[in-house]
């Protein structure tokens, strides 16, 4: 049994729109994907492709349109809506997140030792000694000096936060933790340490990521399995090393060859809003499309055992 499973998760955002028409973003549209235990799946996209909104909706930050999220076994959209204390309290231990932004995800008037053991204590562990013990423990586990117990964030680099922030995400014990661009605003030296301290954790601690990213090289280096996603759908998923050698998706081989520019996404996407609504949404950008990609979205269906692709050329 994967120890998280999306079914056909869908999360649509409402706005206005020019000229105050409605708009609606599917910033996922359909999604299904698994996490085993001790596994790590790469999440990778150009920006706006609805990575974030994805793994938010994962862990139920946000609240999704329709699908849904099956945790231990629990439905757990199901148990949100029932208000199943006990299934909810479990998975707001066991699911945590760790955002890219190490400078705002802080708060800078509490102590490192205090930010760290907070959400023990919010857990109900107790007692002044238990938790300053398990908080040294965390400092060591992410590579801090013990003397970052009684010093503030503004003392740390933006790598040293991120070890903060991952040792705070681990406090409560938890077996699944999305990884939403932890390393995007470090230097790439810096980077290659966290990367490392993640695969460490996960030895260590046998926790299972969903490890986000624009960057294919930063996933290749730390997933098992990676998917590949675009303006809301999964259009790939494999091995790791197959997608890497053997990428079928267009869109892949377009990762695969060049960093694709951020603009142009904005661009391609009011193309696919306006008037192309059924087809592939890669469509506008395929060099290879037919007749039916304008059409008629593929499913992501399965081409060789575990790896599975979303176009109509296979
Ligand atoms: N709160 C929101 N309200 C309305 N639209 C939103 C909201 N958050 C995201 N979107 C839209 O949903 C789409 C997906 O956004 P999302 O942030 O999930 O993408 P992403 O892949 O994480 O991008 P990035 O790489 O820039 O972080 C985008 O078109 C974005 O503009
Ligand atoms: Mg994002």
């Amino acid at each position: 049994m994967s120890l998280i499973r999306i079914q056909d998760l869908k999360v649509y955002y409402t706005g206005h729109g020019l000229f105050r028409k409605q708009s609606v973003t599917k910033a996922v549209d359909g999604v299904s994907l698994f996490v085993n235990d001790h596994e790590t799946l790469g999440l990778v996209g150009e920006s706006g492709s609805g990575k974030s909104t994805l793994g938010r909706a994962a862990l139920l930050l946000i609240k999704p349109t329709a699908g849904s999220i099956l945790f231990d076994g629990v439905d757990m959209m199901n148990a949100a809506v029932h208000k199943n204390r006990p299934a909810m309290k479990k998975f707001r231990r066991e699911a945590q997140i760790v955002f890219q932004d190490p400078y705002g995800s802080l708060n800078p008037r509490m102590k490192v030792g205090k930010i760290i053991s907070d959400p023990l204590r919010v857990h109900g562990v107790r007692g002044r000694k238990v938790l300053k013990e398990k908080a040294l423990r965390l400092l060591e586990l992410v590579g801090l000096p013990a003397s970052a117990y009684d010093t503030y964030p503004y003392a740390f680099s933006g790598g040293q936060r991120q070890r903060i922030s991952i040792a705070r995400a681990l406090s409560i014990g938890p077996r699944f933790i999305v990884a939403d661009e932890p390393v995007s605003s470090l230097d790439i030296s810096i980077q290659a340490q966290l990367l490392n301290l993640f695969k460490e954790i996960q030895e260590k601690e046998g926790v299972s990521y969903l490890f986000i990213s624009h960057d294919l090289r930063t996933v290749a280096f730390i997933a098992h399995r990676v998917a590949v996603m675009y303006l809301g759908r999964i259009m790939e998923l494999a091995q790791t090393k197959e997608l890497i050698t053997g990428p079928l998706h267009p869109y892949t081989k377009l990762l695969l060859s060049s960093i694709p520019s951020k603009d142009r996404r904005t661009t391609e996407q009011k193309e696919q809003t306006n008037g192309h609504e059924h087809g592939c949404v890669f469509y506008p950008r395929c060099g290879l499309a037919k007749d039916i990609c304008m059409d008629i979205s593929p499913d992501l269906k399965e081409v060789s055992p575990g790896h599975s692709v979303a176009c109509h050329l296979y």
